[in-house]
Formats: structure tokens, C-alpha cells, sequence
């Protein structure tokens, strides 16, 4: 059995507005995943750099900022056995032109670029980017409300 992980999801601007958000959180807690905390929000061109600063120096890396800057988004943090590869299995691979249907970047992304969903790539990333969205109460509110 895995490990029980967090991994941070994001609904980005194509499929909020889009309206698949319901859709997409509810594959994540049919797939066993349970949603500790989640917000919606609009990230500022700041934040969107930050978020994506590993990129920073790829060709894509003005497109991607300006996508992701473009419409709320949804940011959760997802938790249950394996969660991380969980999530990215229920994804697809980066490219929605490519993803299988019955994949949330091949039911609800448009390219490369606009797919959908964004998710952690190991818990390392996880911790990091958990942290970038969430503070500590925001997260503990959650699990208290679900142990009583
Ligand atoms: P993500 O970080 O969003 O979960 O996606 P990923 O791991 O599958 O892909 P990554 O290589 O980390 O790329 C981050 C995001 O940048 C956009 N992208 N555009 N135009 C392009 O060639 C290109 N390549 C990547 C996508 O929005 C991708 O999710
Ligand atoms: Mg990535």
C-alpha cells in the first residue's frame, strides 16, 4: 500500500471557466482522494512567476504566466494513499492534444499549454507548493473538522 502523501492540484483559468471544476474535484474524491483544503483565487503576475520559476527559462515560460494569470483558478490540497502519482495518473500527460479521454486533460484541456489542471510532480514539490498556497490553519481547519 502507498504512503499516504499530499499533492497540490490547480483548476487552472481554461476549465474554471469552462465550468469543469465540480467535474474535476469530484474524479479526485471518487479516485480515493480527499480535498483538505481548497480555495479559489486569481493569482497576481507576481505570484504566477513564483509559482512557475523552474520554468523560468523555457521559451513557453511568458505564455504560461500569462495563462495562468488570465481567470481564477482553484487550488487544493489533495491526500490519500500514493496521492501525488494518484493525481498525475488522473491528469493525463501534459499535453491535452494527446491526453486519453477519461484523462482530465484530455475531457476538459485544449493544448499543450491550456490543459486543465496543473499537479505536483514528487512531495518535495508537494511540501513547496502546498506552502505557496496554503498556510498552516488553512490546512489544519480541515483535518480537525474531519476527525470529529
Ligand atoms: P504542471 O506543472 O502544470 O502540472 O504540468 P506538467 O508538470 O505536466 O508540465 P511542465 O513541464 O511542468 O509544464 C508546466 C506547464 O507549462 C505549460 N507548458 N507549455 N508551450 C509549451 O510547450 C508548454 N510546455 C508546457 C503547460 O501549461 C504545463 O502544464
Ligand atoms: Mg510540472
Amino acid at each position: 500500500m502507498a504512503e499516504i502523501e499530499r499533492t497540490l492540484s490547480i483548476v487552472k483559468p481554461d476549465a474554471v471557466s469552462k465550468g469543469a471544476t465540480g467535474e474535476i474535484l469530484r474524479r479526485f474524491e471518487e479516485a480515493g482522494l480527499q480535498i483538505v483544503a481548497l480555495k479559489k483565487l486569481c493569482l497576481t503576475e507576481e505570484q504566477a512567476r513564483g509559482f512557475y520559476a523552474v520554468h523560468r527559462d523555457r521559451p513557453f515560460y511568458r505564455d504560461l504566466v500569462k495563462f495562468m494569470t488570465s481567470g481564477p483558478v482553484v487550488a487544493s490540497v489533495l491526500e490519500g494513499a500514493g496521492a501525488v502519482a494518484r493525481n498525475r495518473e488522473l491528469m493525463g500527460p501534459t499535453d491535452s492534444g494527446r491526453a486519453p479521454p477519461g484523462t482530465i486533460r484530455g475531457d476538459f484541456g485544449t493544448d499543450i499549454e491550456r490543459n486543465a489542471v496543473h499537479g505536483s510532480d514528487g512531495p518535495e514539490t508537494a511540501r513547496v507548493e502546498i506552502a505557496f498556497f496554503f498556510n498552516a490553519m488553512e490546512i489544519q481547519a480541515a483535518v480537525e473538522a474531519r476527525a470529529d
